[in-house]
């Protein structure tokens, strides 16, 4: 870990609840070994991984506060649902309050709650990396896709955003627009890779 990871790290122990603490190391590793096997750039996998959940330290009211004061725009979906501002004020937090101007690294962290269409490699690592930590709870499916993001990853991208949807569907939860992009963009892509 070079030293500005190991700082950002250090500020990270402080304000994050040692749970999340403890996440936020295992999607940093985790990222770093799908970028490892998919040939991304190790270290912006490591600082993006640090970095994806640098503002889930606010509730609801707090994060739109936060957001209103540093005057980030948010979208009628996000109001709706504001679990996923996380991602939009950890990128501008990441820019400004950790000095991070790599767009990819910034988009990674932007687009990891609700993902989008087109999404780069990096941003599917760190995608894939939230949902697969070693940490996470077994979910039903979750040994497959640990090893389906090691050898598809775009398979296991796709698998595990409709699996997300499902999971809101069924328990009548809001689904932002961006998911729904997100994941039909796949959808599309997967269609035309099957029937050329
Ligand atoms: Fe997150
Ligand atoms: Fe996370």
């Amino acid at each position: 870990m070079n030293d500005h990871n190991i700082e950002i790290r250090e500020r990270l122990k402080k304000i994050l609840k040692p749970s999340r603490y403890e996440h936020t190391l295992g999607v940093c590793y985790t990222a770093c070994a799908l970028a490892m096997r998919w040939g991304a750039d190790l270290k912006k996998a490591e600082t993006a991984g640090l970095l994806h959940d640098c503002a889930k330290c606010y509730d609801n009211s707090a994060i739109v506060e936060e957001c209103r004061r540093r005057k980030i725009g948010l979208t009628a979906d996000e109001l709706a649902a504001p679990a996923v501002i996380h991602a939009k004020l950890g990128a501008w937090k990441a820019e400004h309050e950790y000095g991070i101007h790599d767009p990819e690294i910034l988009s990674a962290i932007a687009n990891h709650t609700t993902g989008k269409p087109g999404m780069s490699l990096l941003d599917k690592i760190v995608y894939i990396a939230d949902y697969i930590e070693p940490g996470r709870k077994m979910l039903p499916r979750m040994e497959e896709f640990r090893v389906m993001a090691f050898t598809d990853l775009d398979e296991a991208f796709y698998e595990i955003q409709e699996n997300i949807l499902d999971y809101l569907r069924t328990t009548g939860s809001f689904i932002d627009s961006n998911s729904l992009a997100s994941f039909e963009y796949c959808r599309k892509e997967k269609e035309n890779a099957l029937h050329g």
